[in-house]
C-alpha cells in the first residue's frame, strides 16, 4: 500500500501525517470498528474501512501499538490514549494524521474536492470579509480559494473539538490568508482563546483536491 507523503514540514519524528486513494485502502476492519459501521451504507463503510486502515498504517510507522479507533455517540473518533488524531475523505481519496500524545495535543485534518462551495452556499459559510476577499480574486483563483477556506474551517472544527467538546459554526470565524500555504482562524466578536492560536496550513494533493491541517502544539 503506497501512502503519499502529505505536509511533509509539519511530519517529525512524533507526527505522521499521509494520504491515499480509498480504493488502496479497503481490507478488513478490527471488529470491535466494524461493529461501529456495520449497519451503514457500503459508501459509507468504504471511507470508514479507508480512514482506520490508514490511521493504522500511519501508527505503525510511529510504532504506536495497533489499537482501534472506536466512534463515540457524537460521531467524533475515539483515539487510544497515546495518541491524538484526525482523518478526512472524499469520495476518492482519504488523508490522516496521527501524532503521539506527547508531541502534539490537537489535531484537524480535512480533504475537499475543489469547485463544490458555490456562491449560493456563501451566505452560510462565509463572513462578510471572507466574501468581499473572494469578490476580488480571479475566477480561476475562486474556486479553490473558497474550497481551500471551507476546508481550513473544518480542519479547525476538528482540531478544536477534543479540546473544547463545543459545536463551533461557519460565521463563528473567520479565515485570512497569511501567505500561499497558511491561513490564520479568528474569532470575529469575540477574544481569541488558545484553540485560535495555531496556523492552518494548506497544500495540493492533485488537479482536484485540497488538503488543510491544524496542529494544536502541546
Ligand atoms: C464533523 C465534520 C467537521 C466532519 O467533516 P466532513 O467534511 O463532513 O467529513 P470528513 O470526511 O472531512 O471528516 C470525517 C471525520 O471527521 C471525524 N470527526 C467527526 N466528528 C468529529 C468531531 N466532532 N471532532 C473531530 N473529528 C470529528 C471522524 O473521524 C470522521 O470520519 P469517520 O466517521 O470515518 O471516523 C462535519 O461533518 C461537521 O459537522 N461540520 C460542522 C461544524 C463545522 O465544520 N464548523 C466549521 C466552523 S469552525
Amino acid at each position: 500500500m503506497v501512502i503519499h507523503s502529505l505536509f511533509p514540514d509539519l511530519a517529525t519524528p512524533g507526527i505522521a501525517i499521509g494520504w491515499a486513494p480509498l480504493e488502496d485502502l479497503q481490507g478488513t476492519l478490527d471488529p470491535s470498528e466494524w461493529a461501529d459501521i456495520v449497519s451503514a451504507a457500503p459508501s459509507r463503510q468504504r471511507e470508514f474501512i479507508a480512514g482506520r486502515r490508514l490511521v493504522k498504517v500511519l501508527a505503525d510507522t510511529l510504532e504506536l501499538p495497533s489499537r482501534p479507533l472506536r466512534r463515540a455517540s457524537d460521531r467524533s473518533p475515539l483515539w487510544a490514549a497515546d495518541r491524538r488524531g484526525s482523518l478526512s475523505h472524499c469520495t476518492a481519496l482519504c488523508a490522516a494524521a496521527v501524532g503521539k500524545h506527547d508531541a502534539v495535543q490537537s489535531i484537524g485534518i480535512d480533504i475537499e474536492m475543489i469547485g463544490r462551495i458555490e456562491p449560493k452556499l456563501w451566505p452560510t459559510l462565509f463572513s462578510e470579509n471572507e466574501r468581499a476577499y473572494f469578490n476580488s480574486l480571479d475566477p480561476e483563483r475562486l474556486a479553490t480559494e473558497t474550497t481551500v477556506f471551507f476546508s481550513a474551517k473544518e480542519a479547525f472544527y476538528k482540531c478544536q473539538y477534543p479540546l473544547t467538546q463545543s459545536w463551533v459554526g461557519f460565521q463563528d470565524v473567520e479565515v485570512m490568508r497569511i501567505d500561499d500555504c497558511t491561513l490564520s482562524v479568528t474569532p470575529p466578536n469575540l477574544p481569541p482563546q488558545p484553540c485560535h492560536g495555531p496556523s492552518i496550513h494548506t497544500a495540493r494533493l492533485d488537479e482536484m483536491h485540497v488538503a488543510t491541517i491544524m496542529l494544536m502544539p502541546i
